[in-house]
């Protein structure tokens, strides 16, 4: 039946129809094969995470990640005392996450779940993380991923994210809105300059920093990769 739009839901549920690429990234096969080469399949926290905890004014106690992938970060807050949540929409990743926990004998409450459809109870993080998972997502669904975050988070909690520097190394698309629905693909992730990522976040969250992601060796414990942002945001108090 033709789709006909009465609210809110039916209009993003058109768009996305509208960015159904021809190859999406379909993430159970991407997690599927775990000895593929793709940098952030290790079991390594995000250098800016290692960072975040070198402070002492850093002590979360409740965390949520979204967008978890193989858990390695939530793994690293568990590790470092917080009581974790993390979701993911992938099965696969879910499931090689909960393993890797499992090895390490931590505890992580690793949920299969569309961000979009998670419902959490407000006021409940003191710290939300994502690594590489905002970049994939459509700017139409923009206002309820920070509507999310808003909602989740304590009063002064805070909210981190890595994603692609627009034509950086690891190639963030530099589309704009505009041309996301014109072309009707974010070209493999959307990449953003500083003054985006201010404008889409400032007015909600107050900026703690945002600067680029270090190069890292693996042998320094850390995984880190130049091509993404490092950015910290405090929510504003209300
Ligand atoms: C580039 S991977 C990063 C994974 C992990 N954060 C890391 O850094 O290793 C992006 C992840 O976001 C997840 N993802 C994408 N869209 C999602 C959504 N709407 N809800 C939940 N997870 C999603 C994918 O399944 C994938 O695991």
């Amino acid at each position: 039946m033709e789709k006909v739009i009465r609210n809110e839901e039916d209009l993003l549920q058109l768009l996305d129809l509208l960015l159904e690429e021809e190859n999406p990234i379909n993430w159970n096969a991407f997690y599927s094969d775990r000895e593929r080469k793709v940098p952030f399949f290790v079991q390594l926290p995000d250098e800016n995470l290692v960072r975040y905890f070198q402070s002492k004014s850093f002590t979360p106690q409740k965390v949520l990640e979204l967008g978890c992938g193989n858990g390695r970060n939530a793994i690293y807050f568990a590790q470092k005392g917080c009581r974790v949540d993390a979701i993911d929409a992938s099965s696969e990743a879910i499931n090689w996450a909960r393993e890797e926990a499992d090895k390490r004998q931590v505890h992580v409450n690793f949920m299969e779940e569309n961000l979009f459809e998670l419902s959490l109870t407000p006021h409940t993080y003191d710290f939300i993380y994502d690594s590489g998972c905002f970049h994939h997502i459509a700017p139409h669904r923009r206002m309820s991923y920070i509507a999310l975050v808003k909602q989740a988070l304590k009063p002064g909690g805070e909210f981190a994210l890595t994603c692609f520097i627009e034509n950086g190394p690891l190639g963030g698309s530099t589309l704009s809105d505009l041309e996301v629905y014109q072309k009707r693909s974010l070209q493999g992730g959307l990449g953003f300059t500083k003054e985006k990522l201010l404008t889409m976040f400032q007015q909600e969250f107050e900026p703690v920093e945002v600067i680029e992601m270090n190069q890292m060796d693996p042998t320094s414990g850390m995984f880190g990769v130049s091509g993404l942002w490092a950015a910290r945001f405090r929510l504003r108090s209300a």
